[in-house]
């Protein structure tokens, strides 16, 4: 249903000056700090000037169930993902649709729980691997940069559980490399005044051609490999592999060469840097917390016993999936979302314009004090069932909701209990600064490296 906007009000204009919009104060301020200050002052609906386009902030769990719930087929992932597709083409982050509805439909199976449930033990090895290499470098006491260890890991198994590889050292710096170089200029691209098209040689356009060849190349060969494998091979099956194997319920098709490359860019950029996140703040936000640490490695140690996480010990990490699900409240890695509006509507008594882009702030939204008690505070009980009871479905919401709830978000829930489970069994850890500063950019990253200080348990 689309709203008649005769009765709608305009939404109240956020902290704008004339000519050049929301932009220079979003620039000083960042965007976290500048929508959480035109929040307070315009409450939870209110409009932005971004560049040439009118934005309207969603931060109420209504105006957001409206957008990507029971009136979605009037939000699409637009022009507003145009940078992304540079990177992805389209693939199911990017599509709409019945073209989305069908790739959804044919990839839905590899993530499946029961899927998911035979990578926990590649992902317990891998974890595994990298903490014995940091015992050989790193003294009782030292210091590392987490996000860049775990940018690591999360690598090794995105790799491992797409493709069944082991990334070689140097593979991996290639790959990785073009990956996390398109990744950047696809960023600044999106904040840049001017975007001209990749065919103009300016040198970051240069630069990200150069980066999506050599990608494009790991990903093709990758695919071709995988292609030659035969079908009654014993190895543990990919996510590329079932990919490979599925067939659209109606036509019978399945993925083609290009398809496939989307997909694989996508997953790895769905599903990298987001996982990452999650390890990273959850190593920040708890360094100064010794007594949660305490109470996670308490209940690691009694299903775990010192033995690597199975499928079947990952449901019974209650406590450790409860301090998960409040590191994502605080520190939602994808700290928003975006839709462009197809047809005038309104949300919660404001107007919405054809071509507007809606913004749904998970960051904001997980901070609402309407729905969450004390919200600043690091308190993973409050996602215990009694504290659950009777919350707004769609007040908390890291993997999105709705029918394009992230199709990730077991598998990246899987990895993070496993790798922290595996972490607390043989370290221990604090900061030296009271907290990391947040860079908003299209995740939530860490603003420089995040040295952490690491206590070996054991000296094995
Ligand atoms: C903590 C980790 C993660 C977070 C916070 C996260 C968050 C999200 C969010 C918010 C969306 C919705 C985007 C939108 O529609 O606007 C999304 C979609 C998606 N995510 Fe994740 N994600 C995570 C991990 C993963 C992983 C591990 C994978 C794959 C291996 C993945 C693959 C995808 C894909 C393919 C989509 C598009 C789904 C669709 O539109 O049908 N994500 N994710």
């Amino acid at each position: 249903m689309i709203a008649s906007t005769d009765t709608v009000r305009e939404a109240p204009h956020a902290l704008e000056l004339p000519w050049f919009g929301s932009v220079p104060a979003m620039m000083a301020l960042g965007p976290l700090e500048y929508y959480r200050r035109a929040w307070k002052k315009h409450g939870d609906v209110f409009r932005v000037t971004l560049g040439p386009r009118n934005g309207v902030i969603a931060i109420h769990p209504d105006a957001i169930e409206r957008v990507l719930g029971s009136n979605r087929e009037n939000y699409v992932k637009g022009a507003t993902y145009d940078g992304i597709r540079l990177l992805t083409g389209e693939g199911l982050l990017t599509l709409d649709g019945e073209p989305w509805r069908a790739r959804r439909r044919l990839e839905n199976p590899a993530f499946h729980r029961d899927s998911i449930r035979r990578f926990v033990d590649v992902m317990g090895r891998i974890s595994r691997q990298a903490i014995a290499a940091w015992r050989w470098r790193i003294p009782n006491g030292g210091v590392i940069d987490i996000h860049h260890e775990m940018m690591r890991v999360t690598l090794e198994v995105v790799a491992a559980t797409l493709f069944g590889q082991r990334l070689g050292e140097d593979a991996g710096e290639e790959s990785g490399g073009a990956f996390a170089e398109a990744l950047e200029l696809v960023s600044a691209r999106g904040n840049a005044m001017v975007q001209l098209p990749l065919s103009v040689p300016t040198p970051s356009n240069l630069r990200m051609r150069r980066a999506l060849s050599t990608l494009d190349r790991q990903v093709f060969r990758t695919i071709a490999e995988a292609r030659r494998e035969p079908p009654d091979s014993d190895k543990i099956p990919t996510l590329l592999s079932m990919l490979l194997a599925s067939r659209d319920h109606n036509t019978g098709q399945g993925l083609s060469d290009r398809d496939l490359r989307n997909e694989v860019i996508t997953l790895f950029l769905a599903g990298h840097e987001t996982t990452a996140l999650l390890m990273t703040w959850g190593f920040a936000l708890l360094a100064h917390k010794p007594h949660i640490i305490r109470a996670m490695r308490e209940e690691v140690d009694r299903v775990l016993g010192g033995r690597l996480p199975t499928a079947e010990d990952v449901p019974q990490l209650v406590y450790v999936r409860r301090v998960i699900d409040e590191i994502l409240r605080l520190r939602p890695p994808a700290w928003c979302t975006a839709r462009d509006a197809v047809a005038a509507d309104s949300l919660q008594g404001f107007a919405v314009q054809p071509g507007d882009i809606v913004l749904p702030i998970m960051y904001l939204v997980h901070r609402h004090p309407d729905f969450w008690d004390d919200p600043e505070t690091f308190d993973p009980d409050r996602f215990s069932p009694e504290r659950s009871k009777g919350r707004h479905h769609w007040a908390y919401m890291p993997f999105s909701l709705g029918p394009r709830i992230c199709i990730g978000n077991i598998f990246s829930l899987t990895e993070g209990a496993v790798l922290f489970a595996t972490l607390l069994q043989e370290l221990d850890w604090t900061m030296d600064a009271p907290e990391v500063a947040m860079d908003a950019s299209i995740t939530l990253r860490p603003k420089g490296p995040v040295p952490v200080r690491v206590r070996w348990r054991t000296t094995s």
